[in-house]
């Protein structure tokens, strides 16, 4: 029996991997501990979870970290949250680039502290340069205050002048939000048996392959990642045609 990775066909690799990063607290509570534990925890995954998709050669993956509705959760938990964040991020900065990683951030960054705007700043001019994996964090980041602030920003430039409203289509709305200059993923994992998508990437997740696993974020490790992909690689994605199209043609690009 092939292990995971050798079930894994390395030329239709989904290009983008969105994860919803859940179940931290649950995790920590099951072991009696506080909440924030768990999100420590859960740095250990992301490592993880980041060098196993650079290893594989995956273009993009983005993970939910903090959501804008997660600003309602006690102060302390969201200041430990905050600070484990920034942290991580400013440590990490070295192994990413040793790993030639392109950090990323999407989200109401207006929200954030403002120490941690600063250190976010300094880590995506540091890893600018890099070439490989493109790693998005979504942070403060919800799919409704993103297609908001798309639908202000076209009619400010509507009224300037700039579009004519005749012509936007698909592609103008594409340009406006957050995630502009990445594809679409291709495949969306959320952790902890939950079953929805909790406002992220609602207009981009139009066509992505689902795939949640009851596994808690901590306890997810790059084997759980293989797992994922080998079954992304065994369905049928149609995009709206039947399945005799589908297997006539060659996939979409
Ligand atoms: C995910 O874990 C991390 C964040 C939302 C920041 P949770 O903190 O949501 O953990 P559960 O879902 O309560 O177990
Ligand atoms: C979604 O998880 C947000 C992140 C993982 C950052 P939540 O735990 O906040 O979502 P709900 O409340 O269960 O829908
Ligand atoms: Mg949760």
């Amino acid at each position: 029996m092939p292990t995971l990775i050798e079930q894994i066909d390395k030329s239709r690799l989904p290009k983008h991997i969105a994860i919803i990063m859940d179940g931290n607290g649950r995790w920590a509570e099951e072991q009696g501990q506080e909440r924030l534990y768990g999100h420590f925890h859960g740095v250990e995954s992301v490592r993880n979870i980041v060098e196993g998709c650079a290893e594989l050669g995956i273009g993009y993956l983005t993970l939910y970290a903090f959501s804008t509705e997660n600003w309602d959760r006690p102060q302390q938990e969201v200041d430990g949250l905050m600070a484990l964040l920034v942290d991580t991020i400013r440590k990490e900065v070295p192994v990413l680039n040793k790993n030639n990683i392109k950090l990323h951030v999407i989200g109401d960054l207006k929200m954030l502290p403002e120490y941690a705007a600063a250190e976010l700043q300094e880590a995506l001019e540091m890893t600018s340069h890099n070439t490989g994996l493109n790693l998005v964090m979504a942070l403060s980041y919800s799919s409704r205050w993103e297609l908001v602030n798309a639908v202000k920003n076209i009619g400010i430039d509507v009224k300037a002048g700039k579009i004519d409203p005749q012509k936007i289509d698909q592609n103008t709305l594409q340009q406006y939000l957050t995630t502009s200059n990445l594809p679409d993923p291709e495949l969306m994992i959320r952790t902890s048996g939950e079953y929805r998508i909790s406002n992220f990437l609602l207009y981009q997740l139009a066509y992505a392959e689902l795939y949640f696993t009851n596994t808690r974020w901590p306890d997810f490790r790059k084997e759980n990642l293989y797992e994922a992909i080998v079954d992304f690689q065994n369905r049928e994605r149609r995009f709206g045609k039947t399945g005799s199209q589908i297997k006539t043609e060659t996939v979409p690009a």
